[in-house]
């Protein structure tokens, strides 16, 4: 088990102790028994039609249910958390000061303590929610500030000064729909990167769909209008080229240890086990250069593997922009095999590529190199003492 997932591990009985506490059942077992879990599971599935296919409840007072919030906590909150400690541990540095907007019951707030921030705030307008987050703080001996906060009444950020700012499946929810919508989200999130200390980061995540990932790409298309850098995952400085086609868009992937609770529930809701997706999007304050591609012609993989008749392919977005990326298995070599096991969110440098229909084909004098896998960082290094500890690698490669 990877370190994210030992701390997930640590977390599943914490959720389930408050969730009694919260429906006001008796203490009992970290485990829930057949009844609750079908009782949980209804409201997953209640949550799920809700916020991903007819999203009737994006935007909803949700969280004020406390069946919807205590199905959210059970299932929700750990899929968040480990979103979380994915994105944070890409970071160049360990962030110790952090505001978590639109928090809920605070997975990502958890999430930075367990990266080692020090002093972090979780803000929401629900109060139910905040309440959860702060027994979970008590449950854990963490300590945690929570703050009441709705953008859509007030402009003001509730902390600044900061080294990261993490916003969780909110921007989605806020603002309506359309041109007016993307407006008042970059304005928000420009006032959250005015929150930040030099060298912080925005951290944006949002549902793996196809419109919502549409709409963070948007988002940060007018950003970077604005002058603003992409920390990650983005090589490429202009405009996405995933907008180009509507049928096109881009989120992340990493290998997901789903805990054996999550895992029942999922089942009994009829839900997907599926691998952690999510889109994201780490922003550095105003005036910061991008980070610096790695050298060589690199590309950060995209898609899955897409396999044709006696190739593989993929499609990959880097500094050059978006395209297919191909190689014959009658061209393998020792040199390119890596190629046949790259994984969505990959970083390779190329070489000795040719031209070919939308992209470029690899020849058998091409040589792969992974210069960092998903999930790692793509800048330099960091130095020792400011290593962000991020365990064995989650794909195991
Ligand atoms: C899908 S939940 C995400 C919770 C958590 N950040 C996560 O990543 O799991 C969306 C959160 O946004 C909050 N939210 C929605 N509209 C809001 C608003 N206008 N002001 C403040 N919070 C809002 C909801 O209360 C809810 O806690």
């Amino acid at each position: 088990m990877d370190r994210y997932a030992q701390d997930l591990a640590r977390w599943m009985p914490r959720l389930v102790a408050v969730w009694r506490r919260s429906r006001k059942l008796p203490e009992g077992p970290p485990t829930l028994t057949a009844k609750e879990v079908r009782e949980v599971a209804s409201a997953i599935r209640t949550l799920s039609l809700g916020l991903t296919r007819e999203r009737s409840l994006a935007g909803g007072r949700y969280m004020d249910d406390p069946r919807l919030l205590g199905a959210y906590l059970l299932f929700y909150w750990p899929v968040s958390y480990a979103q979380g400690r994915q994105v944070l541990g890409e970071l160049r540095t360990r962030p110790r000061r952090v505001l978590d907007l639109g928090s809920g019951p605070g997975p990502l707030a958890f999430a930075a303590l367990d990266a080692g921030a020090a002093e972090v705030t979780a803000a929401d307008r629900s109060r139910p929610a905040l309440a959860l987050a702060r027994e979970l703080a008590a449950e854990a001996g963490e300590a945690l500030a929570t703050r009441e906060w709705d953008p859509q009444r007030t402009g003001e950020l509730p902390a600044s000064g900061l080294d990261a700012v993490v916003v969780g499946h909110l921007l989605n929810e806020l603002f309506g729909k359309g041109e007016p919508a993307l407006g008042r989200r970059a304005a928000l999130v420009e006032r959250a990167l005015a929150a930040l200390r030099p060298a912080g980061s925005l951290v944006l995540i949002e549902p793996a769909l196809r419109d919502t990932s549409r709409e963070l790409l948007q988002l940060r298309d007018v950003l970077v209008r604005r002058g603003f850098a992409v920390r990650a995952p983005c090589l490429f400085r202009g405009d996405c080229p995933a907008l180009v086609k509507s049928s096109d868009w881009c989120h992340a992937e990493r290998v997901f240890s789903m805990p054996p609770l999550l895992e029942e529930l999922a089942r009994v809701a009829g839900l997907h086990k599926e691998a952690l997706k999510m889109s994201y999007l780490v922003l550095a304050p105003k005036g910061e250069p991008w980070p610096e591609p790695p050298p060589g012609r690199t590309f950060r993989i995209v898609s899955e593997a897409l396999e044709g008749k006696g190739r593989q392919r993929y499609m990959g977005c880097g500094p050059e922009g978006r395209m297919g990326l191909a190689l014959q298995e009658k061209h393998r070599t020792a040199a390119n095999a890596a190629f046949f096991q790259l994984s969505r969110g990959d970083v390779v440098e190329l070489t000795e590529t040719e031209p070919r229909g939308d992209g470029l084909a690899l020849t058998e004098r091409s040589a792969v190199r992974v210069v960092a896998a998903a999930g790692r960082s793509v800048s330099s290094p960091l130095s020792h003492t400011e290593r962000v500890d991020v365990g064995a690698p989650v794909t195991g490669r």
